[in-house]
């Protein structure tokens, strides 16, 4: 009894820590505003001080830890015998929990289209402490054991996901000539654009990322259920973050610049300028949003290999090793293409 008492205590805090740390999120990000915004109305030219940088780097560690925290959270082991709805539940909570950067950027691009007048961060905390009630409610029933996904349903998953990475792969090095200059990104974005805008593959590498979206959370809504390791969770968590974001990102370009506001989706448009990623207290919630975009797609991609390496024989340590390294890759090709958008020059 003492256990079963445990049990659902572990579990309701299993929702309460993902839906406080999803709240408290646009505050961060108000925080760090309000950290790198100098007292005096003039900011040209004004220096920050140390403790300001200080304060503000704590910030924006918190505002990454948030996903963080979450996907660890979501990774905690399950013993799927004893899995009850609650477990299940609490699990698939968190993984929405992982998204609140990229749903974070959604939502107000939603709400600004819709011409809301009310701070989004006073929706958007409410919401998910209400959501957290909602979802810590549902029952202990014992899970039905664990239904196995469609193996063709993952071979097409990965098949069309070797697809989309054609374009991924070439948007990403696209990014990274930031770090030259705006122009540098330009030139080479016309150039992929001559192929991505094409009248024909445009709506299909539109149709391919729908079609990941809806094939991968079939998979996440599956997998979920099932005792997985951390690398497997991982690969869900990272999958559920990217459904958001891609939804989202085409949401930005297509509708919301595209066709709302009918600007052209360049450097100026992705950098948010005139004001930057930075000091503009919308724009910021734009860094946490395109960091773990490109960091998650490519470690994403990581973990596809990595099953189809251990599906090919290859030994377990070396698979990891490999997924290791490319998470390690992922995550400083993220890091250069933020440094590049917020202004740092190689040369
Ligand atoms: C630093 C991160 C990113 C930034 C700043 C960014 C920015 C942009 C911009 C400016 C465009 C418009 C391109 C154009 O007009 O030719 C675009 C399009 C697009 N992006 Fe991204 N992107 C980022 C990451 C990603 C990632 C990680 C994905 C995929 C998971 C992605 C998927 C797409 C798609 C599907 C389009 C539509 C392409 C089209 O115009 O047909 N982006 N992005």
């Amino acid at each position: 009894m003492r256990n079963m008492n445990k049990k659902s205590a572990d579990t309701t805090l299993a929702i309460w820590i993902p839906a406080a740390a999803a709240a408290i999120y646009p505050w961060i990000l108000e925080a760090f505003h309000w950290s790198v915004t100098p007292a005096t109305s003039d900011h040209s030219g004004t220096q920050l001080s140390t403790i300001a940088i200080l304060t503000a780097s704590l910030l924006l560690m918190a505002a990454f830890a948030v996903p963080l925290m979450n996907l660890m959270i979501a990774s905690r082991p399950q013993h799927t015998a004893a899995l009850t709805a609650a477990n299940v539940r609490a699990r698939r909570f968190a993984l929405l929990a992982v998204t609140a950067p990229t749903l974070y950027v959604f939502f107000g691009v939603l709400t600004y289209i819709a011409g809301s007048k009310v701070p989004d961060q006073w929706i958007w905390s409410p919401a998910w402490l209400v959501f957290g009630y909602v979802a810590s409610r549902s029952t202990d029933a014992v899970m039905p054991q664990h239904t196995r996904t469609s193996a063709h349903l993952r071979v097409v998953h990965g098949i069309c996901g070797a697809l989309a990475a054609l374009y991924v792969v070439f948007h990403i090095a696209n990014h990274l000539f930031g770090l030259i200059s705006p122009e540098a990104h330009a030139a080479v974005m016309d150039i992929g654009r001559t192929v991505y805008r094409a009248k024909l593959i445009e709506p299909l590498l539109v149709a391919v990322m729908l079609f990941q979206i809806a094939s991968g959370l079939r998979l996440v809504w599956t997998w979920s259920v099932a005792s997985s390791d951390r690398y497997q969770m991982f690969q869900i968590a990272s999958g559920v973050f990217l459904s958001i974001f891609i939804l989202g990102h085409m949401n930005s370009v297509f509708i919301y610049a595209r066709t709302w506001l009918n600007i052209p989706t360049d450097w100026a448009f992705a950098t948010g300028l005139p004001s930057g990623l930075i000091h503009d207290s919308w724009n910021i919630r734009l860094l946490p949003h395109y960091a773990l975009g490109v960091f998650f797609v490519l470690a994403h991609l990581c973990s596809g290999l990595r099953v189809v390496m251990l599906a090919h024989g290859v030994k377990v340590p070396l698979a990891n090793r490999c997924w290791w390294t490319g998470v390690l890759l992922s995550i400083l090709i993220s890091v250069a293409i933020i440094c590049g958008m917020t202004g740092l020059r190689l040369a």
